[in-house]
C-alpha cells in the first residue's frame, strides 16, 4: 500500500519530460494513470495513452471521458501540457500570442472543466498545475510564455478558492529550467549549445539544470492525500533560482 494505492490520474502532456516522469512516477506509487497527449504513441503499460490537443475542447471532453469510463472515476488531474516561446514583447505576432495562451491556459482550463464533475465526486480530489519560475520571476526573452505562466498561476489560486468546498484541492509547481526534451531542442537551437546550458545551468543556485524526476516528485506530493492541508500554493522547483541571492563566488 502506497498513498495513491486506489486512485485515478489524468496527465496531460503525459507522454514526454516533466508530464511523463510524473505519469511514470504516480503509477509506481500505485495510482491507475491516464495520459492525455497530442501523440501518446509511445506511451507504455501500465500507462493508458488517450489522443487530445488541449486547444481543441470537444477532442479534449472526449478523451477525459473516455480516460475516466476507463479507471473508473478520477481523483487526481495533472495539467502539465505545454508550448514554450521565446522573445520579448515585440517579438510575437497576435497569432503567436494566441496559440501560446490557448494551449498553456486555455488548455487548463478546458481539462479542468472536463474532469472537475468526476473530481468532485473523489473523496481525495487534487489538481495539480505545472506552472513556471517564469511566472515568478522577470526572465529575458520569455515575455509570452512569462505572461501565460503568470496566468496559470491566478488560475491555480482562483481555482483554489472556487473549488476548495467542493472538495478539489488546486496548487500548482514552479519549475526552474528542466532537462526535458523541450529544453534539449532549445539547446540544440542556441549558436553554442554547451554555452547555453551552462549559462542555464549556473541561473540555478544548484549549479545545474533540474530533472524531470525533480519535478514529477514535487507534482506527487501536491497531488497525495498525506497533503490534504495543502491548497493554493506554488511550490518552487528550482534549485534555489526563486528564493536565493548567493554571493559571487570568489577565487
Ligand atoms: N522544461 C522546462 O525547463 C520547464 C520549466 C518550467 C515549466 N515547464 C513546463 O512543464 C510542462 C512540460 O514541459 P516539458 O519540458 O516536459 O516539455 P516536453 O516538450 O518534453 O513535453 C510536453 C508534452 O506536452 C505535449 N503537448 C504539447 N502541446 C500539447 C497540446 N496542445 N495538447 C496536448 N498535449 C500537448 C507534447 O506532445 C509533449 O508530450 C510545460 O507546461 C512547461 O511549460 C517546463
Amino acid at each position: 500500500m502506497t498513498d495513491f494505492t486506489g486512485l485515478t490520474a489524468l496527465v496531460t502532456g503525459g507522454a514526454s519530460g516533466i508530464g511523463r516522469a510524473t505519469a511514470e512516477l504516480l503509477a509506481a506509487r500505485g495510482a491507475q494513470v491516464a495520459v492525455l497527449d497530442l501523440d501518446p504513441s509511445g506511451v507504455e503499460k501500465p500507462l493508458r495513452g488517450y489522443v487530445a490537443d488541449v486547444t481543441d475542447d470537444t477532442a479534449v471532453r472526449a478523451a477525459v471521458a473516455a480516460a475516466v469510463a476507463d479507471l473508473g472515476g478520477l481523483d487526481i488531474l495533472v495539467n502539465n501540457a505545454g508550448i514554450g516561446a521565446q522573445g520579448t514583447v515585440e517579438d510575437n505576432d497576435d497569432d503567436r500570442w494566441h496559440a501560446v495562451l490557448d494551449v498553456n491556459v486555455l488548455g487548463v482550463v478546458r481539462t479542468t472543466r472536463a474532469a472537475l464533475p468526476h473530481l468532485r465526486a473523489s473523496a481525495h480530489a487534487a489538481i495539480v498545475n505545472t506552472c513556471s519560475i517564469a511566472a515568478t520571476a522577470g526572465l529575458p526573452q520569455r515575455a509570452l510564455y512569462s505572461a501565460s505562466k503568470g496566468a496559470v498561476l491566478s488560475l491555480t489560486l482562483a481555482m483554489a478558492a472556487d473549488h476548495v468546498r467542493d472538495g478539489v484541492r488546486v496548487n500548482c509547481v514552479n519549475p526552474g529550467t528542466v532537462d526535458t526534451p523541450w529544453v534539449g531542442r532549445l539547446l540544440d537551437a542556441a549558436p553554442d549549445p554547451a554555452a547555453e546550458r551552462a549559462a542555464l545551468a549556473a541561473r540555478q543556485p544548484t549549479g545545474r539544470l533540474v530533472t524531470a524526476d525533480e519535478v514529477a516528485g514535487a507534482i506527487a506530493y501536491l497531488a497525495s492525500p498525506l497533503s490534504g492541508a495543502t491548497t493554493g500554493t506554488a511550490l518552487a522547483v528550482d534549485g534555489g533560482m526563486q528564493g536565493l541571492r548567493l554571493r559571487p563566488v570568489t577565487r
